[in-house]
């Protein structure tokens, strides 16, 4: 039997946070280590460019993002890891796949349907104005990353579940129109892990500079979690789970019957600054280990360098494979 396909992305804008690591991370490293599963993790850097302009956090965000995968114990040995740049079969595919996107399908995605909404709302007669086509053909970008290997499983943030669908909507209809060539792609959800929210109350992203950053000491990790949205109740006061996000967190952090136990804490009134010293001492462990490692490795970034191009070298040759049918299924052959 051959083994499933896991296959997930992170974007190169920033340092990662507890929300990468619990939404997509996480996951995707446990199921690499899975001995019946072949797994691809990688830098989503030509995503991180439609989102961030400021080349240098580009560059350093993708050593950031690199060494996260590895110290998360990403092994390079089993996964396919790479940078999505280093592979130009997927910028072809890419295009490919633009050629048989309905432009109403892009007209649903989220993120363009977001900014074209901001527009209204701040009285701009254009409802496009500042949209760039990377943000608007960002989910056919995805779809080619997935379609590329024959992903079975996507690992991924309940963010992403939208661009999981495009991506088998898209593969369905290549298949359709010219030969069945993709796998439909499934969107892999952790049941334990919501969306988190970051300090400002929207959602944790990189982009919003809201995060609570993986890699800082501890010190530090609980100065973030005191600045988390609370409610004024006091001390001794009864407390509900969805009257601050630090449940969400901390829930990510612990084993279901752990959580029940915090829940009943709450109930009985647990002060919010316990529950903040309770919820940074889970992240601070289950981070130690992880927090050495990429310390280690992000001194010494030509070796993480080597890990990705001998990644891109396995990546290439299974990427030519199938491209080189793709081409051949829409009519690019040569002519003898
Ligand atoms: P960001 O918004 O921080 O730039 P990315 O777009 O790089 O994040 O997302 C990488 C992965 O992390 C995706 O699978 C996404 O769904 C997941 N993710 C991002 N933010 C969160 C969050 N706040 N909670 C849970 N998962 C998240
Ligand atoms: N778009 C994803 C995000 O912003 C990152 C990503 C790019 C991705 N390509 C992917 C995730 C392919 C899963 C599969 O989070």
């Amino acid at each position: 039997m051959s083994k499933k396909r896991v296959l997930t992305g992170v974007t190169t804008t920033g340092i990662p946070h507890l929300g990468n690591y619990v939404g997509a991370i996480r996951p995707a490293v446990r199921e690499a280590q899975n001995p019946d599963t072949e797994s691809f993790l990688f830098l989503a850097d030509y995503h991180g460019i439609i989102k961030c302009h400021d080349p240098e956090m580009i560059h350093q965000s993708t050593q950031a993002v690199a060494a996260t995968w590895l110290a998360c114990g990403l092994d390079p040995e089993r996964t396919t890891f790479y940078r999505q740049s280093d592979i130009p079969e997927v910028m072809e595919l890419n295009w490919i796949l633009t050629c048989i996107t309905a432009k109403g399908l892009m007209n649903r995605a989220h993120a363009y349907k977001a900014a074209v909404q901001a527009n209204a709302e701040n009285g701009q007669e254009d409802p496009d104005f500042g949209v760039e086509m990377g943000l608007f053909s960002y989910p056919i970008l995805m779809t080619a990353d997935i379609l590329m290997f024959n992903a079975n499983e996507v690992p991924v943030g309940r963010d992403q579940i939208q661009h999981v669908e495009m991506a088998r909507d898209i593969a369905g209809r290549f298949n359709h129109r010219f030969q069945e060539l993709f796998t439909l792609p499934e969107v892999k959800i952790d049941e334990n892990v919501e969306l988190l929210v970051g300090l400002d109350g929207r959602k944790m992203s990189k982009s919003y500079g809201n995060t609570i950053p993986l890699w800082e000491n501890d010190k530090k990790t609980q100065k973030s979690v005191n600045k988390i949205i609370t409610n004024m109740k006091e001390p001794g006061e009864p407390k509900q789970p969805d009257e601050s996000p630090l449940f969400e967190i901390y829930k990510a952090f612990s084993t279901p019957s752990v959580t029940a136990e915090f829940t009943q804490m709450l109930a009985e009134g647990l002060a919010w600054g316990e529950a903040k010293k309770l919820l940074a001492a889970k992240i601070n462990a289950e981070l130690a280990e992880p927090r050495e490692r990429y310390n280690e490795l992000t001194s010494n970034p030509s070796q993480i360098e080597d890990i990705l191009q001998a990644g891109a070298a396995k990546a290439r040759k299974e990427a030519r494979e199938l491209l080189n049918k793709v081409r051949d299924a829409v009519g690019i052959r040569p002519l003898k």
